[in-house]
């Protein structure tokens, strides 16, 4: 659900205050019905009409973009930096991000203009697995990535136990890569998990996003979902069972 005003604005009909000024004028229509109240929510099923003329509802549109690292998950940023909405230059679609991956990480982003499966994706009901690549200082034992595996203890909470693989080790410049999975979206999640055990993140990539993995992207470049890829991130969420 959204408000009219920001679905008229969204649709391309006029700017947030001119759409507003349209609906207080009374040239806005929901389903037959002239609407005059501003905070009325409508939803994608809704008929909205402007001046007698139906609303076309956005195509949806379904990206992966391999994120590079320096540019921040938001479509605006208000301190001038780029964005992933930047790197979709020739899309006329508004596009969004499924999630966010913070500034310094790279990885797997899906972006789309469809509200409710970025919302099932990313609501932790959903359970769905992202896969990280994880390069910490320092070489931690079995044990000592076992916290990560049973839950962590995090300022805003515990964690899910996460699945954990070392990579490789280099005794030299005393550095590991670590795989982890995990199904939530806490805030810089992973880096704080492993700051939590001793041994800091230097470099965060996300591999995979459910099925989904980076395969055939360099960093920067994106690809359109296949619709049966989309089908089933709906069905694996509808029926709980996002996974990889
Ligand atoms: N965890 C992090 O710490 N950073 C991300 O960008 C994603 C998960």
């Amino acid at each position: 659900m959204e408000r009219l005003q920001k679905m008229l604005a969204h649709a391309g009909v006029a700017s947030r205050r001119k759409s507003e000024q349209l609906i207080l004028e009374g040239k806005v229509k929901v389903n037959g019905q002239v609407v005059k109240e501003l905070g009325t929510k409508v939803s994608a099923s809704d008929t909205v009409e402007v001046d007698g003329v139906k609303l076309e509802k956005e195509q949806k549109v379904y990206y992966l973009l391999y994120k590079p690292r320096g540019i921040i998950s938001a479509v605006t940023d208000d301190k001038g930096r780029k964005t992933v909405a930047d790197l979709f230059p020739h899309i006329p679609e508004r596009l969004f991000p499924v999630g966010r991956l913070d500034y310094e990480t790279s990885g797997l982003l899906i972006m789309t203009n469809d509200g409710d499966l970025s919302y099932t994706l990313t609501h932790p009901k959903f359970k769905i697995d992202k896969t990280y690549v994880a390069r910490v200082k320092g070489i931690p034992v079995k044990e000592q990535l076992r916290p990560l595996e049973r839950g962590i203890v995090l300022e805003d909470g515990k964690t899910a136990p996460a699945r954990v693989k070392l990579l490789s080790a280099d005794p030299k410049q005393s550095k590991a890569i670590i795989e982890i999975t995990i199904h939530e979206g806490k805030n810089r999640q992973v880096r704080r998990m492993f700051d939590a055990i001793g041994f800091p993140v230097q470099k965060l990539k996300r591999e995979r996003f459910a099925f989904l993995t980076l395969h055939g992207l360099n960093a920067g470049e994106s690809r359109e979902l296949t619709s049966h890829e989309v089908k089933l991130l709906r069905v694996m969420a509808e029926t709980g069972k996002i996974g990889s």
